[in-house]
This record gives C-alpha cells, structure tokens and sequence, in this order.
C-alpha cells in the first residue's frame, strides 16, 4: 500500500507527537509507532523536566550545570537556547493540560525537585510519573486532531531517499540526497507500505537495548539513528552511552528505574555491609554527576564481589517518601521492598544515548527534508554526559523549532514532491525457520556490549567486542538478504549497527572524557579531542 502525507513522524513519544501537534495546523501527519502508541521511553520518565523557575535560580546557573556535565563537549550556542526556551515550553505543556506538581505554598507555584549535578532545585514534576503524564496528554490530543493518523504496530525499516546524483547524472556527495518518507512494516500483517512524505521526522527515542541492562523499554533500538546512517547522514558521540546509577535490582523488576531525585530527597548509596560509599569519590558525594555514580558503584561492586549496592531512605519520614513517590513505592511492595523500611537494591543500567543524528539547531539533517528530534539527535546540548532531566527539555524544544522551521519553509520547499519512488524490494522470499538464529545474535550483542563496552572499557576489549561484531554482522546481513523481514530482524540489524558504530566512536576516541571511560587513556586530550565523533556511512558510488 501507498501513503502519501505532508509530515511522516516515525514515533510517538515526547519529539513526535510534540511535532505532530504543531504542524498538524499545517498538512495531513502520519505518526508510524512500533508498538501501542504510549509505548515509549517518553511514558516510564520519572524525574521530570529541568527548567528554571526557582527563586534562587538562573537561566546562566542551568547553563553552568549543563555545560559542566558535558565535559568541554556541550555547543554553548545550543545550551543558552535550551535553556532559554525552557520556561516557555513547560507553560505550553501545562496549557496543553499537563498537570504538574504544585508547591505546597498554595500560590500555584511549581514544586521544583534536584538532580545529580544540578546546583538548584529546576526539576519539573508530575509526582514520579512525569512522563506518564505527558505522553497521555499528548497521545489523547494526537488522537483528536484530525489531520493526525497513528499507524500503531508499524515499524520503520528504512528511509527513502531520491538521489540527487542520479537525478543529474553526475556524482556529488551523499548530503545532497532528498529524503521523500520510508518503508514501514506492518507488524501484523506482514506487509511492507511506502510512507511518501514532503518532509520526515526520526523521533524513534534511543538505543538502551544494546546492552544487557537496561533501564529502557524494548523499543529502544536505535532504530532512528541505524536508518539515518544507512541513508547516508552524519552521526556523532555514538560512544557517549549514559549509564543510570541507579535502576531495581530483583529478578522480576525488568527496566525498573529508581529516579534520581530519591538521592535528591536525601537518599543514600550504601554498600551490603551499610556504609555511604559516595564521599571516596566525589565531593558531592549522593549528587554527584552520574558518570561518577555510575563507575564508583561499578568500582565497589568489582571490589566486593556484590550483585548489587542499596539506596537507603528509610530515614526520612514515611509519609514524605509515599507521597513523594508513589510509582517507586508501589513497584518495590509489589516485589515485596517497603522502601519506607529497608534499603532499595539497585545496579547502573544503560539509560540514554547522548549521541545520535547530527543536527542543526532547527533538528535538520544534512540529509534535505530529513529532521531528528528528542534522543534519536545530537544537537550538541549534552556534549559527552547528558545533565539530568534535560531530555525531555531537549525534545520539547527541538520538537518546537523543527515544527518552526518547517513551516516557515512550506512555501519555498516543501510543495515539490518526490515522484516515483522506488517499490519495497521484498528480497528474501521464504520465511524464516531460524528464529533462534536472532534471538541468540540479540542474546550475543547485548552481552558483549555490555561486558566489552559497557562503564568502563579498555583497548582490549573494544578490539574484542569489534571482532565480534563484525562476524555477528556478516552472518545478519545473509539472513536478511534471505529471507522475509520481521520487526524481529528490523531490531536485530539496527541493534547490531548501534553496536558497531558505538564501538567505532570508542576506538576513536583515545582519551576519557564524561561517560567515555577507557583506563588506558584515563585523560582527557583537549588537543586532540575537544570535539564530536562525527560518522559517517562510507559512500558506496
Ligand atoms: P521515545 O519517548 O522513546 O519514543 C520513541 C518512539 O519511537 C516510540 O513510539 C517507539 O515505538 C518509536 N519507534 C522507535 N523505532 C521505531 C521504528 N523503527 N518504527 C516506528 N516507530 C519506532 N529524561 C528526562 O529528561 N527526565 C526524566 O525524568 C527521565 N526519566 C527517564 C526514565 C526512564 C525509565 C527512561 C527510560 C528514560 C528517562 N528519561 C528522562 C529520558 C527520556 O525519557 C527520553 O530521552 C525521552 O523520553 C525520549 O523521547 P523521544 O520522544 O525522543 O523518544
Ligand atoms: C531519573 O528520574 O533519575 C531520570 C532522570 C533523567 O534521566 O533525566
């Protein structure tokens, strides 16, 4: 089947439907989604959003904060607007019908909590479930619009670009491709469908589910950034992967996060034997940035043999922690912890992807008509750590300036059409009889990446992991070639390029710098690498 639509978005948490809402004034939207639309990273976001309003705040101590966490790599241009625009977004969401939590001042003045790394409480909240609150929002608005379809079930399995080479018979260089929409699988049907679009949108969130542990939900597989490099457009500080410090540790708890501000509320980190470990490694000690959380428990948990430290609570009244955190709370009782009492056990698990496709500051591509907003970008706001709660800040913002920029181009740009596409190649034509073929290179990945190029990484074992990927790599692009795509297969490819291009970034860059941590170049080289891995796909004439 064939689809024409103004705008293609390809997902629907936070930067989609942000973009869909904006521009649905302006054409017909198409939102494609993997799985039900609240399914995202967006709708298990716990903390809240960064912005400043606090009285003892300042749009210049927000950008102090974010440029110190991203360690020289932030673009400062980028910064002073996101942060700049913070205020002004939140109100949006809140006109939208986004209740956030009130102070108890009873002057409706918003309750303001803190994060690792912040100097002042800016932390934008709705309870421990923020991110419920937003998505809801947004997807029952998305729903209503008249000029928005949700394909739900539909994954992306590549963009379509019409080359501008072949257009005028001569060689030029890959960014003077047009991007005219993608093909998307039906994941119940099994068909393929052509998306043409006059403009396109990756807003497909990140890639926590490279790793073994994980605090994202299963559609995180870089599936954006994979199209994206196939096609032929830059990605940059791949290797920059954001472990959280702190996610439930208990074998039925899969993906459980335990938000950042519990140690904001005073939470401590305690080894198994009940001492606050934190002040042998920063002087922040509970606040420290999370990189540093990050490593000192992954040092501690080397040193003791543990599966796991705690994150200890139980000393501040039981009443503020229940009400404070009802998510947190209700999700350990269920698995029999009374956060109120005892200690929570907790390990760091890949969280966010601070790198992604390079884009502008109006979310372009260098790839014509092809925008990436939210996780899926690398807009130079986080540089090599991302400070917390500034995601949701980021995909509000760019969401908003893509949606800018495309409809001031309408007129000039986005009337011509790209004609003819070419039809879905269906390639393999049998259907697969191994699926244990992908679930053990899934299986094989996540492990390696996780063990090889996981908080703290070496030259050996880059080089280790990078073998592996390579001949996991050979043996998916023959299966793919041979038989029918699945959504399956779909995530084990781009899986397995997010693995090989983190790698790539890593063997670059021969120093450690915010989340990169290599212990045989244990400085940082401003020299040499007071800049982004920028990749891209070799051009194939
Ligand atoms: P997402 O919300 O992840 O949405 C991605 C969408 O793309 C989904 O709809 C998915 O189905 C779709 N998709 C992906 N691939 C395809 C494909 N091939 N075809 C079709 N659809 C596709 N950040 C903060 O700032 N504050 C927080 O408090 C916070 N807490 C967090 C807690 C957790 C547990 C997690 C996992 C993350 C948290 N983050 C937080 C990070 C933040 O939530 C995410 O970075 C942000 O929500 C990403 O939004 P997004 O719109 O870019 O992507
Ligand atoms: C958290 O609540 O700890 C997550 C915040 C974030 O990822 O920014």
């Amino acid at each position: 089947m064939e689809y024409k639509v103004d705008f293609l978005v390809i997902g629907s948490g936070i930067a989609g439907l942000s973009f869909a809402l904006k521009v649905a004034e302006y054409g017909q939207v198409a939102i494609v989604t993997k799985k039900g639309a609240m399914e995202t990273s967006t709708n298990y976001a716990q903390g809240g959003i960064a912005s400043v309003f606090g009285q003892y705040d300042s749009f210049d101590l927000h950008i102090q904060d974010t440029l110190k966490a991203g360690d020289g790599l932030c673009k400062n241009n980028v910064v002073e607007m996101v942060v700049k625009s913070g205020p002004e977004r939140i109100r949006e969401l809140m006109n939208w019908g986004i209740a956030f939590t009130q102070d108890s001042s009873g002057n409706l003045e918003l309750d303001l909590g803190l994060e690792g790394g912040h100097s002042q409480k800016r932390i934008v909240h709705a309870g421990d479930f923020t991110g419920h609150a937003i998505e809801q929002v947004l997807v029952d608005r998305a729903r209503e619009h008249a000029n928005i379809d949700i394909f739900e079930n539909c994954t992306a399995v590549d963009l379509i670009t019409c080359s501008m080479r072949m257009k005028r018979g001569i060689v030029t260089a890959a960014h003077e491709d047009v991007c005219c929409g993608a093909y998307v699988l039906d994941n119940e049907t099994n068909e393929v469908h052509t998306f043409q679009s006059k403009i396109t949108v990756l807003a497909t969130g990140g890639a926590g589910k490279v790793y073994l542990y994980t605090s994202n939900p299963d559609i995180a597989t870089g599936d954006g950034i994979a199209m994206a490099y196939r096609a032929g457009a830059l990605v940059a500080n791949l290797e920059f992967v954001q472990f959280h410090p702190t996610c439930l540790y208990h074998s039925e708890a899969k993906n459980f996060l335990i938000s950042e501000v519990v140690r904001g509320e005073d939470g401590v980190l305690i080894d198994s034997q009940g001492r606050a470990f934190m002040g042998d490694y920063d002087p922040k000690k509970d606040l420290a940035c999370r990189d540093v959380a990050a490593r000192a428990i992954d040092s501690e948990l080397k040193k003791s043999g543990d599966d796991c430290v705690f994150l200890d609570i139980t000393h501040k009244d039981p009443d503020f922690v229940r009400e404070r955190f009802p998510n947190i709370y209700q999700k350990c009782l269920s698995l029999g912890i009374d956060m109120t009492k005892e200690p929570i056990p907790v390990v760091p698990a890949a969280h966010y992807m601070c790198g992604g496709v390079l884009v502008d500051m109006d979310g372009r591509s260098d790839i014509d008509r092809l925008y990436a907003v939210g996780e899926t970008a690398c807009t130079g706001l986080h540089g090599a750590n991302r400070l917390a709660s500034n995601s949701l800040l980021e995909a509000a913002v760019y969401a908003h300036r893509a949606a800018g920029r495309v409809v001031k181009d309408s007129e000039s740009v986005i009337n011509e059409v790209c004609r003819d596409l070419p039809p879905w190649d269906p390639m393999g034509t049998s259907d697969s009889d191994e699926a244990i073929v992908v679930s053990h290179n899934w299986d094989e990945i996540r492990r390696f990446m996780w063990n090889y190029v996981g908080i703290v990484r070496s030259n050996k074992r880059l080089l280790r992991a990078r073998n592996r990927i390579e001949t996991i790599q050979q043996e998916i692009r023959q299966y793919y070639w041979d038989f029918k795509i699945t959504s399956d297969l779909i995530e084990l490819r781009n899986i397995a390029m997010l693995a090989e291009l983190i790698i790539q970034g890593a063997m670059l860059r021969k120093e450690s710098r915010g989340l990169h941590y290599n212990i045989q170049h244990l400085e940082k080289d401003d020299k040499l690498w007071l800049k982004d891995t920028i990749l891209r796909r070799p051009f194939v004439g």
